[in-house]
């Protein structure tokens, strides 16, 4: 599968999971080393890293996250690259902006978002928060420039870092979801009002971080409905929005759309739960599923993920040509040799939230190969 320039050895990726087990100062960790890659070694021909702020303002969402906003950060990632390359993988980061959704920035006490208006839900304990999100404050023309800007050298540093690639976090709630979202962006300049316009930031981070790599490095996006402080938020034009967001981000010059189905994937929720997988309708009962009509609107490549560490479903979003590649959170953590495991027909080890991400989501001593993290 060829995703812009990065050629994948098949079609399924680790995605994005945020562990908050970096330095206080944002620097990746020889733990982390060794976890990411665990991952290339079982099979998975490319890893997403986790949610990783891109910039020393209002970016950093989360204590212990990891950062790429100066050069020992990219240094410490490089680490990462190097021996995940080793193992014949292939690696994109996630640039991700926390925006109002922020609980835990060293570089500023109080949060930034398209408008003042307090976040739905509390912040999360496994990532060290609890309580109500505080009130943002509105950005002004002049942030988010500076929001632009922070993507756009973040990108420059991954690609000295030799990164495969980046994903731009446009999903699940943070800064660049909340400019998309209706309640969350009350602006009435051009990044607020119609679909057209709030999906304005998301189009300009990309076609700026695009120019900031060139072409040989791939760029693309990730864009979801639900939430993570609320799970069930669906686009109010439904399929006119998904037209518009899809064709837009496609025309910015972007290499793929990795669209997820926002599931309760917390702790607190049962692994086994009807959670909404990757292949159910994007709205309401029937129709077609996200990832579909990413593929339909924006016709370029598509990963999809929701539930998908079930090989069956796995294989048939690929087979109907809803997506070309397929990502596994959860059942990755429970089997970071899952493409090994289903091509030689093994059983699959059931994901347990406890195991991982209680009482926290730093990485447990059983993901690290410690042999391995001094052997680079
Ligand atoms: C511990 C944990 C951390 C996560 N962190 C991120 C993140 O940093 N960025 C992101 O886009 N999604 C994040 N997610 C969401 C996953 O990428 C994925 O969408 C979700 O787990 C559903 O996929 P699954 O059913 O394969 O687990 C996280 C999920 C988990 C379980």
């Amino acid at each position: 599968m060829q995703l812009g320039p990065t050629r994948l050895d098949n079609r399924i990726g680790v995605a994005p999971m945020t562990r908050t087990s970096a330095t206080d100062e944002g620097l990746a960790t020889d733990p982390m080393v060794s976890y990411y890659t665990q991952f290339a070694r079982g099979g998975f021909a490319l890893i997403i890293t986790e949610g990783t702020y891109p910039d020393h303002k209002y970016s950093q969402g989360y204590w212990n996250q990891p950062g790429i906003c100066n050069e020992e950060q990219m240094q410490a990632w490089k680490r990462v690259v190097d021996s995940v390359h080793r193992e014949g993988g292939k690696i994109f980061i996630q640039l991700m902006h926390a925006g109002a959704l922020s609980q835990g920035n060293r570089f500023k006490n109080e949060t930034l978002a398209p408008s003042s208006v307090q976040p739905k839900g509390e912040q999360m304990e496994m990532y060290g928060g609890n309580g109500p999100f505080p009130m943002p404050r509105e950005a002004t023309k002049e942030d988010i420039q500076d929001v632009i800007i922070g993507f756009t050298e973040a990108a420059k540093r991954a690609k000295k870092a030799r990164f495969d690639g980046i994903e731009i976090h446009g999903a699940n709630g943070y800064l660049l979801d909340q400019f998309l979202t209706d309640y969350t962006n009350q602006r009435n300049d051009e990044y607020g009002g119609p679909t057209e316009n709030r999906v304005r930031l998301l189009v300009e981070v990309s076609q700026h971080v695009r120019g900031a790599v060139g072409h040989n490095m791939t760029v693309g996006i990730r864009i979801s409905q639900g939430k993570v402080n609320d799970f069930q938020h669906q686009w109010e034009g439904k399929e006119k929005d998904a037209k518009v967001i899809f064709h837009q981000l496609a025309e910015a010059g972007l290499d793929y759309i990795h669209v997820t189905e926002y599931e309760a994937w917390q702790p607190a929720f049962d692994y086994k739960d009807e959670h909404q997988g990757a292949w159910e309708p994007a709205f309401g009962d029937q129709g077609a599923s996200l990832a579909a009509l990413a593929k339909k609107y924006g016709e370029i490549p598509v990963m999809a993920n929701g539930s998908l560490h079930d090989p069956v479903k796995a294989r048939e979003m690929i087979e109907q040509g809803e997506a070309d590649v397929v990502t596994i959170g959860r059942g990755a953590l429970a089997n970071s040799d899952w493409p090994r495991k289903v091509k030689n027909n093994e059983t699959l080890n059931e994901f347990h939230p406890e195991r991982f991400l209680s009482p926290n989501a730093k990485l447990k001593d059983f993901e690290i190969d410690f042999g391995n993290s001094h052997m680079r």
